[in-house]
């Protein structure tokens, strides 16, 4: 086991990761990976250097060049994505980025690749690491592994007022669907699945308001880590 302290926060997409996520760190002040983001990125910079999806030999070398970091701009909201020190995060989070981030995914070597660059953000005092995987593959000896979930129909409503928000045009029959198809893909690969791990908490958050899912997640937290308390409230 590392002796950084390690939080994995696991699921499929609209559980509430994000957001659970942004408030552990701003709660800990630790560092913090959001591994999708890092899939998202990868397959942004392909379609705008015109790299094929197939072409894996480009791809992995494109992983070694990605400057990627994470800055937390307004405490109120989810962390900001930056590549080579431009703000993508706007770019990153649209529903096609995220399916071609799926379809790049299931490739073991650029998990693998990623694998080295994912392990990378592990600095004291702490990280919370988002992700499918998190748990299960790249973090297997953290702390504390929590695995959240929902309902589809809630997922979509979440993530199709999250689009919204943030100004895109959204569909929310088409949202579903998609969401559908890519827990299918991320779920059912060979490599890595998106499933908990075997010692990892797991939360329904179909009937919980984010408030209650974060109030959860502090109990297991400070319960898992005691010398945190007092800092923590
Ligand atoms: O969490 P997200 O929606 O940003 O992730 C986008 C895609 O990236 C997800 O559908 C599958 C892939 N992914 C993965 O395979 N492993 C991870 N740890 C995180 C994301």
């Amino acid at each position: 086991m590392s002796d950084v302290n390690i939080i994995t926060i696991d699921g499929p997409s609209g559980t509430g990761k994000g957001t659970v996520c942004g408030y552990l760190t701003k709660l800990l002040n630790w560092h913090f990976l959001d591994s999708g983001a890092l899939y998202r990125v990868l397959a942004y910079a392909a379609e705008t250097l015109g790299v094929n999806y197939e072409n894996e030999v480009e791809l992995v070398k494109l992983v070694k060049r990605l400057n990627i970091e994470f800055k937390l701009l307004n405490p109120e909201s989810v962390v900001d994505v930056f590549l080579d020190g431009k703000n993508v995060t706007n770019k990153i989070r649209t529903e096609t980025c995220g399916k071609a981030a799926s379809l790049i995914a299931p490739k073991a070597s650029i998990r693998k690749a990623l694998l080295v660059l994912q392990r990378g953000f592990l600095k004291k005092p702490g990280l919370i690491a988002d992700g499918r995987d998190m748990g299960t593959v790249v973090f297997p000896g953290a702390q504390l592994k929590i695995y959240l979930t929902a309902s589809i129909e809630v997922r979509a409503k979440r993530r199709f007022k999250q689009l919204k928000d943030a100004g895109f045009s959204v569909n929310l029959r088409r949202l579903h669907a998609e969401i559908a198809e890519r827990d299918e893909r991320d779920s059912t690969r060979n490599i890595s699945p998106l499933k908990p791990a075997k010692d990892a908490f797991i939360i329904d958050t179909s009937l919980l308001d984010i408030k209650a899912v974060e109030e959860e997640i502090k109990k297991l937290v400070f319960s898992r880590f005691t010398n945190l308390q007092n800092k923590g409230g």
